[in-house]
């Protein structure tokens, strides 16, 4: 009931002038099939899902595609035509998006890159840069096994690598990504030391609550741009759109200034 994501799609109902709202709807784990399978007599075109909901949802719909079962989660259904469910993932890009959004010159073969986490976060970065072509990914994460089974599954590009690592694998990466909850309202900071990370190198966070992470603002003060994780949310939704409605709706600074606005409570 927290989600910023009505503020967001309801703006473009109104900039697209079509009719139409975007709600949340708070479901228990036991009420998800029913509540999906709801949305087509309810007159819905679709829906997004968020934690917890994202692998149990894969269940449930009609057909998932293969980006959704690589990533392992839904972040996407559509209701077709013939009231069948369909599920995709977005949230990839919504990252690359946003990145290239705020970072016209960021390239993913541009160097090295490492992503710290291996939660479903890291999955849909991971994804990401795969499909950009990125040549090396060392992944950290506290439970190595974690970071190991995306490297076997996604293959390619990823090199699992120990907690204690994380330090280390900063060196030579063009782009530093954190997909653990740490640094989130709530948590603790992230245990980052960013010594050896290139002045050059491009910290980002997919956090948006706070707008700007411990982690980013440490980054920020030793002279690095940075990218914040409003900009993952706002673009895996026009990619939702051009299923729902097959209009492809803007991410305009009018929309960053509300949503920034709504988050930081002014
Ligand atoms: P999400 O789907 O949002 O990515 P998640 O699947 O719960 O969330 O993943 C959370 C990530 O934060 C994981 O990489 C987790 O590490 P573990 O796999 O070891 O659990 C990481 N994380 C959570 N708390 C952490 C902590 N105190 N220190 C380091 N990493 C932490």
């Amino acid at each position: 009931m927290h989600s910023r994501s009505p503020l967001m799609h309801n703006y473009w109902f109104e900039q697209q002038g079509l009719t139409g709202t975007y709600v949340p709807l708070a479901i228990e784990p036991e009420g998800l099939a029913a509540a999906l399978r709801a949305l087509q007599p309810l007159g819905f075109a679709g829906c997004n899902l968020t934690i917890p909901h994202k692998q149990d949802a894969m269940a449930i719909v009609d057909e998932v595609d293969d980006v959704a079962k690589r990533i392992g989660a839904i972040s996407c259904v559509v209701v077709r035509d013939d009231g069948s469910l369909f599920g995709t993932n977005n949230d990839w890009l919504g990252f690359i998006g946003n990145l290239k959004q705020t970072q016209p010159d960021w390239r993913a073969d541009a160097g090295p890159v490492a992503v710290i986490g291996a939660g479903g976060g890291s999955r849909a970065v991971c994804y990401g840069l795969m499909q950009e072509g990125a040549k090396e990914i060392r992944l950290v994460n506290r439970t190595l096994e974690k970071a190991e089974a995306i490297a076997e599954e996604f293959g390619g590009p990823i090199r699992a690598l120990p907690w204690d690592e994380r330090h280390d694998a900063l060196d030579g990466v063009a782009l530093v990504v954190n997909t653990t909850s740490q640094g989130m309202v709530g948590q603790s900071e992230l245990d980052l030391h960013l010594d050896r990370l290139p002045k050059t190198a491009l910290p980002a966070d997919i956090i948006y609550t706070p707008l700007e992470s411990p982690f980013l603002t440490q980054a920020r003060e030793r002279g690095h741009a940075t990218v914040g994780g409003l900009g993952m949310l706002l673009h895996q939704g026009p990619p939702a759109w051009k299923l729902w409605f097959d209009v492809e709706p803007t991410v305009t600074e009018e929309l960053r200034d509300r949503m920034e606005r709504s988050i930081a409570g002014t």
